[in-house]
């Protein structure tokens, strides 16, 4: 469905919701989401926001459909394909409604709520999980340009500004520290968990797609593993208007794209070397686990 952007109700408040920062988008359908009814082999991918979901999204997808049905390819945008859970923006379909009516098997389902906000029946029904995690100062920036372009994000206000707020957890979904921590934690009791790194997929796209076929079970030919990996590279997904969002009526590419840069490193163009000192000397007392560890330059 297409949607007017002037007509919506536009940007939104952050308001504390649980102990975490959301805005009403993806708190309004709280009760529904709780109750949501997961399916054994229901698929779900978990990010902090700008951490890469898309980018996965659109791997599991081919690997699982790309063959099968090729036609959805060609033919069905990736945010209906893949059903992100917590978000309400009327006119469009919840995320909850379109997950419950994907009629695929298995269903893929994204969300990014923090661990502690899953529905329970995820982790009853121990469906497999894929998290996707991205240095902070990276995903800071992806961020701070996502806030700028899609217009029921919260104002980013000028860089310095975003700069304090991502490190106080004021971003939706609050905190990246206890975001990427607390999935971290979780891998270490629930197995089905497959906690990978977008600087990874940078560095070794097809790697990481041997390793997610592995943690899914599936042994795709070599040809088609080639297949995916050429499809899903940045540039391709970038003039691919199905997976590049550039028809989801809610972000103004005239702002900024989606599909922005792509990079590992791109913080260096947007920290000062204050920044970067004060961000440094933060970073050390909010990451304490030694064993999770992340690379801001490959
Ligand atoms: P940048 O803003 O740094 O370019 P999400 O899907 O979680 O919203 O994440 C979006 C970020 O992932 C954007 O980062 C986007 O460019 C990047 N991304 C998406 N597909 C990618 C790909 N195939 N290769 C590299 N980065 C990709």
């Amino acid at each position: 469905m297409s949607v007017n952007p002037d007509k919506m109700d536009s940007r939104a408040e952050l308001f504390d919701f649980h102990g975490v920062s959301m805005t009403h988008y993806f708190t309004d359908n709280w009760e529904n989401i709780q109750n949501f009814q997961a399916r054994p082999d229901d698929i779900l991918i978990a990010t902090y926001p700008k951490a890469g979901t898309t980018w996965v999204s659109y791997i599991l997808d081919l690997l699982y459909f790309g063959q099968k049905s090729p036609e959805r390819e060609t033919s069905i945008p990736i945010y209906e394909r893949v059903a992100f859970l917590e978000i309400c923006v009327p006119p469009l379909e919840s995320g909850k409604d379109l997950a419950d009516k994907l009629p695929t098997s298995p269903r893929l389902i994204k969300t990014h709520f923090p661990v502690q906000f899953v529905p329970k029946s995820f982790w009853e029904q121990k469906c497999r999980m894929v998290y996707v995690a991205r240095n902070a100062k990276d995903n800071m920036v992806s961020y701070f340009h996502f806030n700028r372009m899609t217009m029921i994000q919260p104002e980013p206000g000028d860089w310095s500004n975003f700069f304090q707020k991502f490190m106080e957890g004021k971003m939706v979904c609050g905190s990246w520290y206890d975001h990427v921590n607390g999935w971290w934690k979780k891998k270490q009791t629930y197995p089905n968990l497959h906690y990978m790194f977008y600087e990874d997929l940078i560095e070794d796209t097809g790697r990481e797609i041997d390793k997610l076929c592995c943690f899914l079970g599936l042994s795709p030919s070599t040809e088609e593993k080639n297949r995916i990996a050429c499809g899903v590279q940045f540039d391709n997904m970038k003039k691919n208007n199905l997976v590049n969002y550039s028809t989801f009526a809610i972000m103004d590419f005239k702002i900024s794209p989606f599909m922005r840069k792509g990079k590992v490193g791109d913080w260096k163009n947007h920290f000062t070397v204050a920044q970067n000192e004060e961000f440094d000397e933060d970073y050390k007392k909010k990451m304490k686990d030694p064993t999770l560890q992340f690379r801001t330059e490959i």
